[in-house]
C-alpha cells in the first residue's frame, strides 16, 4: 500500500483537530490493565490515549516521520509505548497477543477489506475487542477529496464508463451493511454507532491554506495549481466549507464518523 504519502506535510496538525476521536473510543472499550494495539497509529493519539488510561499499549504504523513524533509525545506525556514501524496488513504479531485492538482513521484505508479486517481478528484474543473508526461519506475530509480528486478526474479518466463498479472505498467502513460483510464468516459480534467530532479552524482560508499539508492531497493540489485549476478549485472548497459551518466568525463543522465495535467470541 502506498503509504509515503503520510510523511508528506505535517498529518499531526491535522489530527490533532479530532484526536477526542481516539480518547472515546479508549473510554468506550475500556483498556485498564490491558494488552492494547493501536493499528496505524501515527503520530500516537490514540495510543497514548490507552496508555493515559492505563493500557500496556502498542503503537504500529508505516510511516517511520509519523512514529518518530508519537515517540516524542508518548515520552513527553510520561508514558511507556512500543513503537512498531510494520505494514497494518501483515503485523509482526503472534495471533491472540492482544485483549484490545484499536484504529482511529486507519484500518479504513486497507485495500482489502475482508483481509484487515481477518488480520485485526487474528492479533485479538477470544472475549477481546476491536474497535475502529471511520469517517462517513457526508463528511467533510470525504467532501474535500471529492472536490478535488473529482476535478483530477475530469481530465484524468476520459474514458470512464458510467457503469463500472466502484472498488472499495474506505467509507464503506462507515456503513453499517458494509461493515457487517467486512467481518462475516469471522468469530466476532458487530456493533456500528454513528457518531460526530467537531473540529475547528479559524477560517475556510485557513484550512485551504494548510490543505497541502495534509500528505494525501498535498500532490492534487500541487497538480491543481500546476495546471491552473486551484483557484476555482479553491472557490468551490470555500463554498462548500462556508455552508459546512455552524459558526461565521470561525469554521466549526461537526463530522460525522462511524464506530465500530467486533467483539471477539469467547
Ligand atoms: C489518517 S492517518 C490516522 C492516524 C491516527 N490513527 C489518527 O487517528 O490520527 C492514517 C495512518 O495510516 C498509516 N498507514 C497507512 N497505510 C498503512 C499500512 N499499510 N500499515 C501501517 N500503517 C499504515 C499512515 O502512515 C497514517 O499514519
Amino acid at each position: 500500500m502506498e503509504c509515503s504519502v503520510w510523511a508528506v506535510g505535517d498529518y499531526a496538525s491535522w489530527g490533532d483537530r479530532f484526536s477526542e476521536v481516539g480518547t472515546n473510543l479508549v473510554a468506550v472499550v475500556g483498556v485498564e490493565g490491558l494488552d492494547v494495539l493501536d493499528v496505524a497509529t501515527g503520530h500516537g493519539p490514540t495510543a497514548i490515549a490507552a496508555a493515559r488510561a492505563g493500557g500496556r499499549v502498542t503503537g504500529l504504523d508505516l510511516t517511520p516521520e509519523l512514529l518518530a513524533i508519537a515517540r516524542r509525545r508518548g515520552d513527553a506525556a510520561g508514558v511507556r509505548i512500543e513503537w512498531v514501524e510494520a505494514d497494518m496488513t501483515a503485523m509482526p504479531f503472534p495471533d491472540r497477543s492482544f485483549d484490545r485492538v484499536l484504529s482511529t482513521f486507519g484500518a479504513m484505508a486497507a485495500p482489502d477489506q475482508r483481509a484487515m479486517a481477518a488480520e485485526l481478528v487474528r492479533v485479538c484474543r477470544p472475549g477481546g475487542a476491536i474497535a475502529s473508526t471511520a469517517w462517513s461519506p457526508d463528511s467533510v475530509y470525504s467532501k474535500i477529496g471529492g472536490i478535488v480528486f473529482g476535478l483530477l478526474a475530469v481530465d484524468e479518466e476520459p474514458n470512464h464508463q458510467a457503469n463500472e463498479e466502484p472498488g472499495p472505498m474506505p467509507t464503506d467502513w462507515a456503513d453499517p451493511d458494509a461493515v457487517r460483510s467486512i467481518f462475516a464468516d469471522l468469530p466476532v459480534s458487530v456493533e456500528t454507532t454513528a457518531c460526530t467530532v467537531t473540529v475547528r479552524w479559524p477560517s475556510a482560508d485557513a484550512l485551504l491554506d494548510a490543505l497541502p499539508e495534509f500528505g494525501p492531497l498535498a500532490w492534487a493540489v500541487e497538480e491543481l495549481r500546476t495546471d491552473g485549476r486551484w483557484d476555482a478549485a479553491r472557490r468551490a472548497l470555500t463554498e462548500m466549507l462556508v455552508a459546512e459551518s455552524s459558526s461565521d466568525a470561525e469554521l466549526v463543522i461537526d463530522v460525522p464518523y462511524v464506530l465500530t465495535l467486533a467483539t471477539l467470541h469467547g
